[in-house]
């Protein structure tokens, strides 16, 4: 069934060059770094295996034990067949993950077929699909509907368990898994494509020869490149993308990403990630786009357009799963799945527009989110799962629950009597598709039975399986269902380390830089403290190896040089060793020789701090406070009072943690946010101006806690005063904004404006520099108009000196809102169009928006 190498995949040179120049360098000493004690190490876990077991309905953050993973250990409902030897009866294995063997070998660079104009996108089920799905048994089509984790077939000696196999594929027909056994107990700490593959591939020999012998689909989450799958660059996070303000970055990591997944032997992605994040206390603020809806369905168009590709021909692409549908960024207190209250017309307003933009590019499959908006929760609702997905946003592929959703109906939000209530509902109610169940047979068992008593129509399963096996046939699985050899030796490749840190070269955001601290001059002596400047695994967050990144026993050493420090990257720029102190452990607990710190730091001639976060994903990244913990604020406050030394604070985090006074302690600010593990070098060579930053704040920066839910689009008689505002940022050269022109007075529907403005590079650098088109309505009847709404963006190149034009369009249509009765109408008023107004503010115009209150564009 293995097929031949595609055509225009060529493999350049089979050479080493890129590992040893780009990354085994760096990260080899990363790795010494961390076993020689210069980072004193904070406390270690008592095992290994970082990564919590995520029980259906569990949001508690205490839950940090992996449990057994034996095929049968949480079935709820049928019993293994009794010839069947329970894999925990022959433990031996103590669960402690080893390095995969596997030496990677990539080529240098390759070549990839770019897709064709036209959009290959999820539509009418082909006939033979049709066919096929009237020829399945119920126990067949409620299997399609199945996924179940990997961990259910991994034996208690890390190793597939083929029997467990059997049982889920044979028994049961389940036609989907999901996760990396790197996250489940498998017996590597970070699967190689290879290693990957080879589980996969013998999942699918099982498949194609038990059950319904129909090949499974494999989903991963491979968020930020292949970030499951050993040497794959992990990517700068979604925030850190959009900071680029260039969705071409998207594009990169999403095409990445896809080849290197479907070289693992996956084909499904969980990304990209699409919530809009309001509440930056959020622990999942990192992985989305950002807070606004312009700048996040840009982004996401570019995403899934390098996801899938033309995914129906092209086999190097994979499956997009647009997630979390929907609200899910805006928890009232900030913690993970807690309820968003939003009306159905903000709902429209903010939340839907990047989930459109993943299906006008094609998404070939959604995920619905966690948890409640204003009390119903998303998995029950007709609203947003038929009413809003499928009917108003024409969503055609199929769609999944989140982790457990369904029985989390009954055991955490008490949505729901009982797990057959919770069933009938989200089937019934809801486009549920696929229940990623994930551990168990209680969907299957009770899926069928509620079928048999006629609570569930077959014609409704009938719908749901024939979207999944057209998914299925579009991607090639029905003659090309094993991992892609040839694929995998490009995985880690230089072309794709040098993408990676091309998007963190952009997208790093200079926020602050008082009497040109920065760039550091190579003559210049330079003390280095912080726990964020020696670790690659703080680059590069949660979903980094692990779903929690790596634990802290492991520490670096699991990249095996995949990756780079901030050290390291000094170390390339400077071409000597940096003078680095760790001076503070990540959570501020352990202070270490600040005394000495003090001496250093009097001694040289400026300090470089690296503060941030550990890494953290969902539930387990929940924080009471959003403030830096109180070591790292007065770490840069003593330096800088001690020692009367420029200080310049590096963040690497997740979420934009209070600062306080750090703000005023440091002569500079840079925010890297999760630059990714390729993500070392590009901070030095901003620190040292060999890149000139020109990324610019996706996210409105608090000032205090009360602002942590403060949008650049929150209703402008709330006074919007954060610490830096949305789109802030700056660079090393100084950028003059003039002439700024509308080429007409009046905005109306259907002759759109240009808006023009000469934009000219008076500094010392070449410079890169987004220009973002605002407006603000000056009033709007009934409705308090949005503080200022981002309507078009492009990045422009300046070299030193140069001066040039940029044009943007402004539509009357961009100005439709949705009011309460859920229609999308134009209020007239006088409108003022900014360009970059938070650095620019006198480069504004206004216009006259005349439109019929009456005429309804869009109604729901
Ligand atoms: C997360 C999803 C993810 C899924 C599978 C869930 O807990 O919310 O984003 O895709 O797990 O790992």
């Amino acid at each position: 069934m293995k097929y031949a190498p595609l055509l225009y995949f060529t493999l350049s040179s089979l050479a080493t060059v890129a590992k040893a120049q780009e990354s085994n360098m760096a990260a080899g000493s990363s790795a010494t770094v961390a076993s020689s004690g210069t980072n004193a190490s904070p406390a270690t876990q008592p095992n290994s295996n970082p990564y919590p077991t995520r029980a259906p309905g569990s949001t508690s953050a205490a839950q940090t034990t992996a449990a057994p993973s034996t095929p049968y250990s949480s079935s709820t409902a049928a019993q293994p067949p009794a010839s069947t030897t329970l894999p925990s009866d022959k433990c031996t294995w103590d669960q402690k993950q080893i390095p995969d063997p596997v030496k990677l070998n990539p080529v240098a660079s390759y070549s990839y077929q770019p897709e064709s104009p036209n959009v290959q996108a999820p539509g009418a089920i082909d006939k033979d699909i049709l066919k096929m799905v009237r020829g399945l048994t119920l126990e067949e089509k409620v299997g399609q509907m199945t996924q179940i984790q990997v961990g259910q077939i991994i034996d208690c000696n890390g190793k597939l368990n083929k029997t467990a196999v059997e049982y889920w594929v044979g028994k049961w027909k389940v036609g989907s898994f999901l996760e990396s056994p790197g996250n489940r107990n498998g017996i590597y700490q970070w699967y190689s494509a290879e290693k990957f593959a080879e589980m996969t591939d013998a999942v699918q020999e099982v498949a194609t020869k038990m059950g319904s012998k129909i090949p499974v689909i494999w989903g991963l989450d491979s968020v930020r490149g292949a970030n499951y799958v050993k040497g794959a660059v992990i990517f700068p996070a979604g925030i850190a993308t959009a900071a680029t303000f260039d969705p071409q970055f998207a594009y990169d990591a999403g095409r990445i990403a896809a080849k290197d997944t479907r070289a693992a032997g996956a084909h499904w992605v969980f990304a990209p990630v699409l919530d809009i994040g309001v509440n930056k206390l959020w622990a999942r603020t990192y992985e989305n786009f950002g807070e606004d809806p312009y700048l996040s369905s840009q982004m996401a168009y570019s995403s899934v357009r390098g996801f899938q590709g033309d995914y129906k021909t092209d086999r190097t692409r994979v499956a997009a799963c647009m997630k979390h549908f929907i609200a899910y960024g805006n928890p009232f207190d900030g913690s993970d799945r807690a309820n968003r209250h939003v009306a159905d017309h903000e709902l429209l307003e903010y939340y839907v527009p990047s989930f459109k933009a993943a299906i006008e590019a094609g998404s070939a499959t959604a995920m619905e989110a966690y948890g409640a908006v204003s009390g119903e929760t998303v998995m029950l609702s007709n609203f947003y799962l038929q009413t809003l997905l499928r009917e108003h946003l024409g969503f055609k592929g199929f769609m999944v629950t989140d982790w457990g959703e369904i029985l989390s109906q009954v055991t955490n939000y008490k949505t729901a009597r009982d797990p057959e209530q919770a069933v009938e509902g989200a089937i019934s109610r809801t486009s549920t598709d696929m229940s990623m169940v994930a551990d168990d047979e209680s969907f299957n068992n009770i899926t069928i039975a509620l079928v048999k008593s006629g609570r569930i129509s077959e014609r409704r399963i009938d719908q749901s399986v024939a979207r999944i096996l057209q998914a299925k046939k579009d991607l090639g699985l029905f003659t090309h269902p094993f991992a892609d050899k040839e694929l995998q030796k490009t995985v880690g490749s230089a072309q794709d380390i040098k993408s990676g840190r091309d998007t963190a070269r952009e997208s790093i955001t200079l926020l602050k830089n008082a009497n040109g601290a920065l760039p550091l001059k190579t003559s210049e002596n330079v003390l280095f403290l912080g726990p964020t400047l020696n670790s690659s695994r703080y680059l590069s967050g949660g979903w980094n190896v692990h779903w929690q990144g790596p634990s802290e026993e492991e520490g670096d050493a699991v990249y095996q040089g995949f990756a780079d420090t901030v050290l390291t990257g000094i170390k390339q720029v400077t071409g000597s060793p940096a003078k680095y102190m760790p001076a503070v452990d990540i959570d501020g607990t352990t202070k270490y020789d600040w005394d000495g710190v003090i001496a250093a730091a009097k001694q040289a001639d400026k300090v470089i701090i690296g503060l941030g976060e550990h890494t953290y994903a969902e539930n387990f990244g929940n924080i009471e406070e959003l403030a830096l913990p109180q070591a790292h604020i007065d770490l840069v406050s003593n330096v800088a009072k001690q020692s009367g030394k420029p200080v310049i604070t590096v963040l690497v985090q997740g979420r934009p943690r209070l600062l306080s006074s750090i703000v005023n302690d440091s002569s500079a600010i840079i925010n890297a946010y999760l630059p990714g593990s390729y993500g070392g070098l590009p901070i030095a060579e901003i620190l040292y101006g060999k890149v000139n930053p020109s990324g610019r704040l996706p996210y409105t920066y608090p000032a205090h806690s009360s602002q942590a839910s403060h949008t650049i689009w929150q209703a402008s008689y709330v006074p919007y005063v954060p610490q830096w505002q949305f789109g802030y940022g700056l660079g090393y050269s100084t950028i003059t904004y003039s002439n700024v022109s509308v080429s007409s007075p009046t905005l109306k529907i259907g002759s759109p404006l240009t808006v023009s403005v000469t934009l000219t590079n008076s500094g010392a650098y070449d410079q890169k520099e987004p220009v973002m088109l605002f407006t603000h309505q000056t009033y709007r009847f009934g409705y308090a108009p949005d503080n200022y709404r981002l309507r078009a963006f492009t990045k422009v190149a300046l070299k030193a000196g140069e001066t040039k034009q940029v044009k943007l369009t402004l539509k009357a249509e961009d100005m439709a809102f949705w009011d309460r009765n859920l229609r999308r109408r134009i209020e007239p008023s006088p409108v003022v169009v900014a360009v970059n107004p938070y650095t620019h503010p006198d480069i504004q115009a206004t216009v006259q928006l005349e439109a019929d209150p009456q005429h309804v564009l869009e109604r729901l």
